[in-house]
């Protein structure tokens, strides 16, 4: 597994803001869209591309544009959704698919709820959205899913990390084909399977606490 931490001062930036707790929702959904298409950038360095001709008003020229099947871009439900608009702005033909998963606060074990994705991902290239990389339970769990399915490669896209979710993902996915871009490694979990310092609940600070 390979682990890319952006070192980028426009990240930084946003992140310091998004961790502020006085920052409230539509600012947090803003700032959370602007920081996906950076790390969404990132991200998508190795996206696969095909060799094409143009023509343009002055000659013919060599280009490269998006293979096919396109990219496959999975937010989980439900503090994934608020990272999809930035990341479908930088890829815009990807395809969508969805995965419901809920952790149980006591036992911190992750399960699924809802799946919406093509049965076969065989030549797929698939970036997960998950803010938060606090366990890592719900990410091996979506991870495996994708890649029993066939996914050539699994990039997942978190806004911020713990070092032991990182270290979960490392040994839970030796040898699988995956690749974790995110903002920044934190501190610790603490008892409640919070990223500490981090930011709070990513869920709730994006679309408040409905259904608690
Ligand atoms: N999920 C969150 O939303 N925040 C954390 O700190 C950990 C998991």
């Amino acid at each position: 597994m390979r682990i890319h931490v952006l070192d980028h001062p426009l990240v930084a930036h946003k992140l310091t803001t998004l961790r502020d707790e006085r920052t409230d929702s539509p600012t947090f959904r803003r700032l959370t869209d602007e920081l996906v298409t950076l790390l969404a950038y990132e991200a998508t360095r190795d996206v696969r591309t095909e060799q094409v001709e143009i023509t343009t008003p002055v000659a013919v020229t060599a280009g490269v544009k998006l293979s096919y099947p396109r990219p496959l871009v999975v937010p989980i439900l439900r503090a994934g959704l608020g990272m999809l608009d930035g990341m479908t702005r930088l890829l815009p033909t990807a395809e969508v698919g969805f995965l419901g998963m809920v952790r149980n606060e006591e036992t911190l074990e992750a399960s699924t709820y809802a799946t919406r994705m093509p049965e076969d991902l065989s030549g797929r290239q698939v970036y997960v959205l998950d803010p938060m990389l606090a366990t890592g339970g719900t990410l091996v769990a979506a991870i495996r899913l994708l890649i029993e399915r066939g996914a050539t490669d699994v990039t997942a896209i978190c806004l911020l990390a713990a070092p032991e979710g990182v270290a979960v993902l490392e040994k839970e996915l030796a040898g699988m084909p995956v690749t974790v871009v995110t903002a920044a490694v934190d501190d610790h979990l603490n008892e409640h399977g919070y990223i500490v310092p981090g930011l709070g609940d990513a869920g709730d600070r994006l679309y408040g606490t409905a259904g608690d």
